[in-house]
């Protein structure tokens, strides 16, 4: 498949669950892709099985908190490919979780800073270069938390998320003149590292399992062909979006 033959993107979370799975995926549709989170040995693994699938891929490591990570990413996709169309600013944490009266106002802020200025700090630098080339897709990785379901013991990952769509919005009309397009993907629950750190127990895999009404969870390549799409040129009309992926947890009460 080609359907994003001549783009080039960036991958945030991409040593790890879905934001691997996304950057793979990103390249087998044709995309050369830069790829960054903290842990670089998994980057440079991910860029080789990419090379090795016969696809293009650089690694950049480096923390999304910081505002020279952002600019370097945007810098290695127009030095190495020639420009930057697509962005999944994917990397996240669960945070500070437990009864919200025993949250730390630094753990609450933490939450903030990773999950949505971050993903704040990601997008002013990339959208400037999407606009040179005409327009761009940019993604963010929200969560069915705090917006279709909510969970006790989890304020600041649902707050964090949840702002997210709030910014999903506010650029897709402002930058949507432009072609530059902004979507929020919802996962439900997806099996990644996160996933099983949350539910680190049977007892509460199967009472999340059951929320969904496909009564399993996804595998984290479910979600990339989800970002595939609204990366591609088959989500076109598509802008401004809080796109569920979760199985059916919404509608589920049973
Ligand atoms: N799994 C689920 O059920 C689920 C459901 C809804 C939404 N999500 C969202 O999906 C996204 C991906 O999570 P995942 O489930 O795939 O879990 P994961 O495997 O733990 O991935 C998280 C990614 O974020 C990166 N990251 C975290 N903090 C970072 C930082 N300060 N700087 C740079 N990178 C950072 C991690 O890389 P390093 O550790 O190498 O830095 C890792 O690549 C997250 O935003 C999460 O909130 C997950």
């Amino acid at each position: 498949m080609s359907r994003l033959n001549g783009k080039v993107a960036i991958v945030t979370g991409a040593s790890s669950g879905i934001g691997r799975a996304t950057a793979k995926l990103f390249a087998v549709e044709g995309a050369k892709v830069v790829v960054g989170a903290r842990r670089k040995a998994e980057l440079e693994s991910l860029v080789a099985e990419i090379a090795a699938a016969g696809g293009q891929a650089v690694a950049l490591a480096g923390d999304v908190r910081s505002e020279d990570y952002h600019r370097a990413l945007v810098a290695l996709a127009v030095e190495q490919f020639g420009g930057l169309d697509i962005a999944f600013n994917n990397a996240g944490i669960l945070g500070e979780a437990g009864p919200t009266t025993g949250v730390s106002e630094a753990g609450f802020a933490e939450a903030l800073t990773i999950n949505l200025t971050a993903s704040f700090l990601a997008a002013k630098h990339q959208i400037g270069e999407m606009v040179k080339r005409g327009g761009g897709s940019v993604i963010f990785t929200s969560t069915f938390v705090g917006f279709s379901f909510a969970f006790p013991g989890v304020a600041a990952y649902a707050a964090s998320k949840s702002g997210l769509i709030g910014l999903t919005q506010a650029l897709a009309a402002e930058f949507g003149q432009q072609n530059v397009r902004v979507n929020a993907i919802l996962p439900g629950a997806v099996d990644t590292d996160m996933y099983r750190e949350m539910n680190d127990t049977s007892d509460k895999q199967s009472f999340i399992t059951n929320l969904h009404a496909l009564k399993r969870v996804a595998a984290p390549e479910e979600l990339a062909r989800s970002v595939v799409y609204l990366a591609s040129d088959d989500a076109s009309f598509v802008t401004g979006t809080a796109s569920l992926v979760d199985g059916g947890a919404s509608i589920t009460r049973t």
